[in-house]
This record gives structure tokens, C-alpha cells and sequence, in this order.
């Protein structure tokens, strides 16, 4: 499945379900000093959560651009190496503000992934926080997850915040068996060891939004329980397509042959110079949709942020041999 259409899908099974398609904000939050940019798709509806805003609805989907490369959330040091990071990347999420909670989650969840994407149920894995006893039955009895499917990990891996501080809860996490032949997991360290070796893929992050964390680090209940859900598109892609790697898929093969052609060598995965094409395709993006959402090269914050990324794009760019311009050319018309 071409990843438009997995996007188109996304947003069309959710707006079935009653759910309001909204844009994507701006890569930049609007007047939240507490965030460099915008890092999930729940940071538009921050002051709907903390019961500070009302909308007219109250369920939104949305497919949002997100940027981890500074403050609390930073992969910039990982891009490149591994299969799964980026700095720009999009969030595919539903909400509820107050409106459905683990129940319907869990189960629109299951639906989209095994009905409308048509992945293979016995492949899932569900990690809940380990005191959330009612998500481990719902995975249970919504999706029919086998006790030897469902984790429990501690605030580490399962309690979501999207900064210091600012609304959080527990939640719990889809994750995908990619082996050929998989065969059953028996413990939770064999679990989080298939985990961290990037074999069982997490795939969607489903939020129970219950808290706002202030900056004593203190927790109070928010006016209504409600959901924040993310699906990293470029990794559910990935999947869909049987791609060992985000880098891998149609996203992003049209850049790698863009940066082969600069740089007059094919793209060879394996090879050290790898790495560098992966960086290369995956900063022009990020400094594409960066410097469209008006931020620019500085000496400070976000434009500092711009900055790194460039820097370690035109590092890229030398290690094979450019000593001109690069970076606009694998994303320009
Ligand atoms: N906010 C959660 C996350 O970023 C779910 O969207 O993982």
C-alpha cells in the first residue's frame, strides 16, 4: 500500500467513526514556551486537554508534522543509522477530549490495523503501564490478545508526556512481530529484547490522558479523561510494504535516488556511505518543512535546532565526497 494511501485510509476510517479531520498545525507550536517544536499530534489540542479550550467537537483525527530533534523529545543523533528515526516525520493520531476512552480506543485500533490495513493478528504485541490492569483485559477481550501477547512496563516505556510539563497519562503501545517465521515470546525480557533490537516494532502509541504535570512535577487530574493516539506513518508504511527500513519505502526512495544522482554513486544500504544518504534524504526534509513553517538558521532555540541539522546534512553531504551545495537538491523541484 502506497503510503498516501495509507495516510488517506487513516484519516477516512477514523472520520467514519465520527471523528473531525483536522490539519496539521505549524511546526511551530503557537505561544508554547515549554516545547522547540511541535513533537505529537496532540500539541494543537494541548489547551483542549487541560480544559482551557473548547471545540466544537470532540473527536478530531489528524496526520500532523512533527520534528524530534531538540528538548525532551531528540532523535537527531540516531537518523541515519537506524531503520526507524528521523527528525521530521508525520503522526498519524485520533483524540477524544473526554468523549470515548480505552475501550474504543483499543478497539479502533485493532480494527484499523488488522480489518483496514490487513496486518496479521497473531504478529501484535500490546505493552501497558503496569498498573493499568483494565488495559491488559481490554487488549484482551477487544483484540483477543493471548496473555503471552500483553506486557507490562513501567513509566519509562508506558507514561506519556509531551514535555516537563503539561498534560500526561499512562498508555499503551501496539507493537509489530517483523520475523519471518515468528515464534512466541515467553517473558517480558525476551519481549523488550526483541523491542530494542527493532525485530518487534512499535507501531502506535495509544495515550490515556488523565493528568497535567506542573513544574513541581506534581499530577492532577484532568477535567475529563481523554485520548491521544500516535502511528508513526513513515514506520506503519515501512511495514505495509515489507521494507526492512522507513528509508526503505516509497517516501523516501524518490530522495535516495536524488542524492545517488548528485553524488553519482548508487545507493548501496549496507555501506557506511549509507548512512549518509539516509541523513541526507531525511535532513533536506526536515529543513524543507523547517524553513516553510518559517524558521531560519540562528544562534539560539529553534533556529539553532535548524542549524544542527544543517551542519550534520552538509557533514553528510563532504563524507561523499560534495563540496558544493547538496542539501536543496534532493528536495527541489
Ligand atoms: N503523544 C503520544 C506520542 O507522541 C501519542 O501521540 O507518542
Amino acid at each position: 500500500m502506497q503510503t498516501a494511501q495509507i495516510r488517506q485510509r487513516f484519516l477516512d476510517f477514523f472520520q467514519e467513526k465520527g471523528h473531525e479531520v483536522r490539519p496539521s498545525s505549524s511546526l511551530v507550536p503557537g505561544d508554547d514556551p515549554t516545547l522547540l517544536f511541535t513533537n505529537a499530534g496532540m500539541v494543537q489540542f494541548k489547551r483542549v486537554f487541560l480544559g482551557q479550550e473548547k471545540v466544537s467537537y470532540d473527536r478530531a483525527v489528524t496526520s500532523q508534522k512533527c520534528v524530534r530533534a531538540g528538548g525532551k523529545h531528540n532523535d537527531l543523533e540516531e537518523v541515519g543509522i537506524t531503520t526507524r528515526h528521523h527528525t521530521f516525520f508525520e503522526m498519524l493520531g485520533n483524540f477524544s477530549f473526554g468523549d470515548y476512552f480505552k475501550k474504543d480506543a483499543i478497539a479502533f485500533a485493532w480494527e484499523l490495523m488488522t480489518e483496514v490495513y490487513g496486518l496479521e493478528p497473531d504478529r501484535f504485541y500490546a505493552t501497558v503501564h503496569h498498573s493499568d490492569d483494565e488495559a491488559a483485559e481490554l487488549w484482551a477481550s477487544e483484540a483477543g490478545l493471548g496473555a503471552d501477547h500483553i506486557y507490562r512496563l513501567g513509566d519509562k516505556d508506558n507514561f506519556w508526556q509531551m514535555a516537563d510539563t503539561g498534560p500526561c497519562g499512562p498508555c499503551s503501545e501496539l507493537h509489530y512481530d517483523l520475523r519471518d517465521n515468528p515464534t512466541p515470546v515467553t517473558s517480558t525480557e525476551e519481549f523488550v529484547e526483541l523491542n530494542d533490537a527493532g525485530i518487534i516494532v512499535e507501531l502506535w502509541n495509544l495515550v490515556f490522558m488523565q493528568f497535567e504535570r506542573d513544574a513541581s512535577g506534581e499530577l492532577t487530574p484532568l477535567p475529563a479523561a481523554s485520548v491521544d493516539t500516535g502511528l508513526g506513518l513513515e514506520r506503519v508504511a515501512a511495514v505495509l510494504q515489507g521494507a526492512d527500513s522507513n528509508y526503505h519505502t516509497d517516501l523516501f526512495a524518490p530522495m535516495l535516488d536524488r542524492v545517488a544522482q548528485i553524488v553519482g554513486r548508487d545507493y548501496d544500504p549496507d555501506s557506511e556511505e549509507g548512512v549518509s544518504y539516509r541523513v541526507l534524504a531525511d535532513h533536506a526534509r526536515a529543513v524543507a518543512f523547517l524553513l516553510a513553517d518559517g524558521v531560519f538558521p540562528s544562534n539560539e532555540g529553534r533556529g539553532y535546532v535548524l542549524r544542527r541539522i544543517l551542519r550534520r546534512g552538509v557533514r553528510h553531504a563532504w563524507l561523499l565526497g560534495r563540496r558544493e551545495p547538496t542539501l536543496a537538491g534532493v528536495v527541489g523541484g
